[in-house]
């Protein structure tokens, strides 16, 4: 089969893509509105794209009336969120704070959430994700008719103890539990190591 975006719904486009391009790690992202209402919620369109400067990446797409999300529109007002990776043991608490709740609501309270204070940025971490990740806008994108792309720096991380060597600064995301999305209806997988390769030197 052979196809050709243009030819495709916006809904088509989503199923083929985000049903390809997997798995996708879980931004459960924290963000404050400028009148200083909590928001929680999780993007898949998420990854880390560059390390100097250290900055990851959120696709925002449209809500269904047509506005942008609150994350995003929290983002573009204050230039500020957290990061938060999803672990197995949150999956349904991440689940629960993707709801359609409007501006004035805090997911974070509705999925019963414990946050905790960020160092650098003003929205609070999500209480037992293994690695917070405290993000400055650092450029959004309109991306007419469907999306807001979101780059942020990185500028401060936090990441339980028990998951990072002290001396050597290595992670272990395997023992954190680490989720990733699969596809678009309610998919998810663990992630695991099952081979190793060295890399060549020509
Ligand atoms: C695992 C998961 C990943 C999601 N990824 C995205 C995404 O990358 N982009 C997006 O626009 N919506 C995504 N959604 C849907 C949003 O979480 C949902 O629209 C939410 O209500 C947005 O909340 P907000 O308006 O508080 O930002 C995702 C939902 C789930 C459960």
């Amino acid at each position: 089969m052979h196809l050709t975006m243009d030819a495709l719904s916006r809904a088509e486009c989503y199923k083929l893509l985000a049903g390809t391009v997997v798995p996708r790690p879980i931004a459960w992202i924290s963000t404050r509105s400028a009148a200083g209402v909590g928001n929680v919620a999780p993007y898949s369109f998420f990854n880390m794209i560059s390390a100097a400067p250290p900055l990851v990446v959120l696709g925002a797409m449209r809500s269904a009336s047509g506005g942008l999300k609150d994350t995003a529109t929290n983002i573009l007002e204050t230039r500020e969120f957290v990061v938060n990776l999803v672990s197995e043991p949150m999956l349904e608490a991440m689940n629960l704070t993707c709801i359609d709740a409007p501006p004035e609501v805090d997911e974070a309270t509705l999925a019963g959430l414990a946050m905790l204070p960020s160092e650098l940025v003003t929205p609070p971490r999500i209480a037992g994700s293994p690695v917070s990740l405290e993000c400055r806008l650092y450029q959004a994108i309109d991306a007419p008719p469907g999306s807001t792309i979101i780059l942020g720096e990185v500028v401060a991380m936090t990441i339980d103890d028990r998951f990072v060597d002290a001396a050597t600064l290595r992670p272990d995301p395997i023992a954190m539990q680490l989720m990733g999305r699969v596809h678009g209806v309610g998919g998810y997988t663990r992630i695991q190591t099952d081979r190793t390769l060295q890399r060549p030197v020509y």
